[in-house]
């Protein structure tokens, strides 16, 4: 039988993504350097629908380095994200994280995340904790309360005391920015030492990273020898969890475990830009 091109299959995405003007937003900040992290319950308005949307969309059977080396698959539908959405979560981000610019979803891209634990080992590449681009990265948990996932934790590097590690030159100025005011020294200084730090322990926080021999055994799900655990987000449906992009983490994801249950871990991430402006 002939498919017809009547059948086009068209979503609602602002129902979809639409957010729930009773969520509880809460603010934590961690450790010594006071690291905001944000937990949002109950934000989307219809999170069965965005639920529905990841578990029906197409995923490419090659597992490719976007979907972060986790075993499992990644949707991404561009132009998926309503700007109405992008908007009104630029407007919470800015009140909860003091920014003084709005916030873009990059492509306004959709992204998904269907992880099974039964992708090959060689793919792994997030063993230990790892930061996230994007100013603000953000999970939104999509597995029901009785479906056993694990959340996400954030990480304290012992040796070098380090809980951030910048991706990019937001995350530094960032940073510096926010020792400088905790500590009431100036920028340039703070800057100089901590550029210093970042250049020294970067290749030893992630090149363990991408070492395949050391997929499964030592995916870290609690505190070690080497890392600290500071914080740990609960994976509950409709969940948020939000953080500078720089920050130290790691999912909480026992893949043993995942492969043999029933069900696959499910979750929306969110990646927020700086919003360009125009150029007339
Ligand atoms: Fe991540």
């Amino acid at each position: 039988m002939k498919s017809s091109t009547q059948n086009i299959k068209v979503y609602d995405t602002e129902k979809i993504f639409e957010l729930n003007p009773d969520m509880k937003i809460k603010m934590s900040y961690i450790g010594e350097n006071k690291l905001p992290l944000m937990v949002i319950d109950d934000f989307y308005k219809n999170p069965e629908l965005v639920r529905d949307l990841l578990i029906s969309s197409p995923a490419p059977s090659i597992t490719s380095s976007s979907n972060g080396g986790y075993p499992g698959k990644r949707v991404a539908l561009q132009s998926f994200t309503p700007l109405k959405f992008q908007q009104a979560y630029s407007d919470i981000l800015r009140k909860y994280f003091n920014f003084n610019f709005h916030l873009e979803h990059v492509g306004s891209t959709f992204l998904g995340n269907i992880f099974d634990g039964s992708g090959p080992a060689n793919k792994i590449n997030n063993s230990t904790p790892h930061a996230d681009p994007g100013a603000i990265a953000s999970i939104v948990y999509l597995n029901y309360d009785d479906e056993e996932v694990g959340g996400t934790s954030v990480y304290k590097h012992r040796e070098s005391e380090l809980m951030f590690m910048p991706l990019s030159k937001f995350h530094l100025e960032w940073w510096v920015g926010r020792k400088a005011s905790l500590q009431n020294r100036r920028v340039s200084k703070v800057r100089e030492e901590e550029d210093e730090k970042f250049k020294y322990y970067r290749h030893k926080i992630f090149a363990k990273n991408s070492d395949p021999k050391i997929y499964r055994d030592t995916h870290i799900l609690e505190s070690n020898d080497e890392w600290e655990i500071l914080a740990t987000v609960e994976s509950k449906f409709n969940r948020l969890a939000g953080y500078v992009g720089g920050t130290l983490h790691s999912a909480m994801i026992d893949f043993e475990k995942l492969s043999k249950q029933s069900h696959k871990r499910i979750n929306q991430v969110i990646f927020m830009n700086q919003k360009q402006m125009k150029r007339r």
